[in-house]
């Protein structure tokens, strides 16, 4: 009778807590693994803290519910806290593992972004609605796990994940944590702009929503969403070459991003590519996965979320941001191959793929870049799936004509763990696209297949004067399946955060 008496009641306080509150509250608390001590836990200061008021039954349990918690495992204790019916702890791997210098990443941020990312699905997948999370030592990681771990794309589902909000557990180092949060929204941001299906996200969407993101923070922001009739007097032949087989309007974003005490410091130019959807155009792609290609607006999204970022973090450094946006489609109307185009600095181009579109677009762009004297150009591009067969999904490619940028990108990249590699421009690769039976250039490299990532930058490196550029091949990052533990499966948002980070260091510089 006693026994069922108490069921009872607990159940029925148990409604009326949920009632109440409508909302579960979790914690997310690590542990890291002891130097030297095959079963050894450590507790964080927050899980020591929280330990230490049960009078030591979290690390009680600990001990009892298994082996020792391994880096990325986690385990669930419910009902040890009145005010935290769920607790995940989440195993951070060894302490003070820093840079890894053959890794190239802070191995103690990755494992802090892994496990509180784990430990908040885990908790989300309990219907838990507001998480708070242990800064591990690390606010900003932690907040990176827990932003990115959460993010799902699932607005044109009926049936949505719970919802889950999350904030810092204990007061320690809130601004670093609200820090983490932007760079992880930025990244989130780019995410959802890759993962919509290109009929939600058209050229004209894509700037619009860009525009609206920038809302809170046009004090500082000028948007030109430039039409079709403004790329024509631009005499942009090339990216207008790979537009003509679409329905849909082209657009040329800009963005002017005014962060620098001093209005007249050189900006940092960045330029994504935009196409909305590659089809391959006449070079018609194969049906298999192509539906991927609505991500090849990937190095605008990744541009355009970095720059909203800088924004709402406010940096103190001046920046411009430029996306040719438009369609790649076949039609009676389309590029053909075979066909001369002429981009914007005059030079003339054989378009004998119309598969290679995004070196095009590119093209014009960084012609009308160089406009603004930038201290330095970087664009972002998913270019070539020969970048894809050269590194995967571990990092992006960079090639670059400066040794300064690519100390700016790396450091920014180790810090991050989205990761940078550098790849070579040799003269060896420019040979294979200036050997042209009709035109200046041909749009792909004489040994089509061979080098492929290699003869795309050395095109686009046909329209840069400047002393300080990096060209960004995306192609390989632009998804993921499981290789980024804290990212869900689908398109990833890479490099935003490396981007912001990059662009943080410039502030700091100057
Ligand atoms: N958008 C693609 C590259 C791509 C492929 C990005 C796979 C992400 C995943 C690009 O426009 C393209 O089609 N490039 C061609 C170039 C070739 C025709 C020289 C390629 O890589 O096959
Ligand atoms: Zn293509
Ligand atoms: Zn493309």
């Amino acid at each position: 009778r006693r026994r069922c008496a108490r069921t009872s009641a607990g159940r029925f306080v148990y409604e009326a807590n949920v009632s109440m509150s409508l909302s579960t509250l979790g914690l997310v608390l690590g542990v890291f693994e002891k130097e030297g001590e095959e079963d050894g836990l450590h507790l964080t200061e927050a899980a020591a803290g929280f330990d230490q008021t049960l009078s030591g039954k979290l690390s009680e349990l600990l001990k009892i519910s298994g082996p020792a918690l391994k880096q990325g495992k986690s385990r669930v204790f419910y009902g040890i806290h009145k005010d935290f019916p769920c607790v995940a702890v989440v195993g951070l791997g060894k302490n003070n593992e820093g840079v890894c210098g053959k890794e190239n990443w802070d191995t103690s941020k990755e494992n802090i972004r892994q496990a509180v990312s784990a430990g908040c699905r885990l908790l989300q997948d309990l219907e838990v609605n507001h998480v708070e999370v242990d800064a591990c030592g690390d606010a900003q990681s932690a907040a990176e796990g827990a932003a990115l771990g959460l993010f799902h794309y699932d607005q044109l589902k009926s049936k949505k994940k719970t919802k889950v909000t999350t904030q810092l557990h204990g007061s320690a180092d809130s601004a670093s944590w609200e820090k983490g949060v932007a760079y992880a929204e930025g990244q989130n941001l780019a995410r959802l702009l890759m993962e919509a299906p290109a009929n939600h996200i058209t050229p004209t969407a894509f700037a619009n929503t860009i525009e609206e993101k920038l809302g809170p923070h046009a004090e500082r922001v000028t948007i030109n969403k430039r039409s079709q009739s403004w790329i024509e007097e631009q005499q942009m032949g090339a990216f207008l070459s790979v537009s003509r087989g679409s329905e849909e309007p082209p657009v040329f974003l800009e963005l002017h991003y005014n962060g620098s005490p001093d209005s007249k410091q050189a900006p940092l130019l960045l330029v994504g590519k935009g196409i909305t959807f590659d089809s391959g155009g006449i070079s018609l792609k194969p049906s298999p996965s192509m539906d991927a290609m609505r991500a090849d607006m990937g190095g605008a999204a990744t541009v355009c979320a970095s720059i909203v970022t800088a924004a709402a973090l406010k940096l103190p450094v001046n920046i411009i941001g430029l996306a040719p946006l438009c369609e790649n489609m076949p039609s009676g109307k389309a590029t053909k191959p075979g066909d001369v185009v002429r981009a914007k600095n005059g030079k003339t181009i054989q378009v004998d793929n119309t598969d290679a579109e995004g070196r095009l677009v590119l093209a014009d762009a960084l012609c009308y870049g160089h406009t603004f004297n930038p201290r330095a150009i970087v664009n972002v591009a998913t270019l070539t799936g020969a970048m894809d067969v050269a590194l995967g999904s571990a990092a992006t490619g960079v090639f670059t004509n400066s040794d300064w940028l690519w100390e700016q990108l790396h450091k920014a990249s180790v810090v991050t763990g989205d990761r940078v590699w550098r790849m070579p421009l040799f003269q060896h690769y420019t040979r294979q696209v200036t050997d042209c039976q009709l035109a200046d250039l041909n749009n792909i490299g004489k040994y089509s297949r061979s080098g492929g990532a290699c003869t795309a930058a050395a095109f686009l490196r046909e329209f840069v004067t400047a002393p300080h550029w990096a060209h960004l091949d995306i192609a390989g990052v632009m998804s993921n399946k499981d290789e980024v533990p804290y990212l869900r499966k689908g398109m990833s948002g890479r490099p935003t955060r490396t981007l912001v980070e990059f662009a943080a260091g410039l502030a700091h510089d100057s």
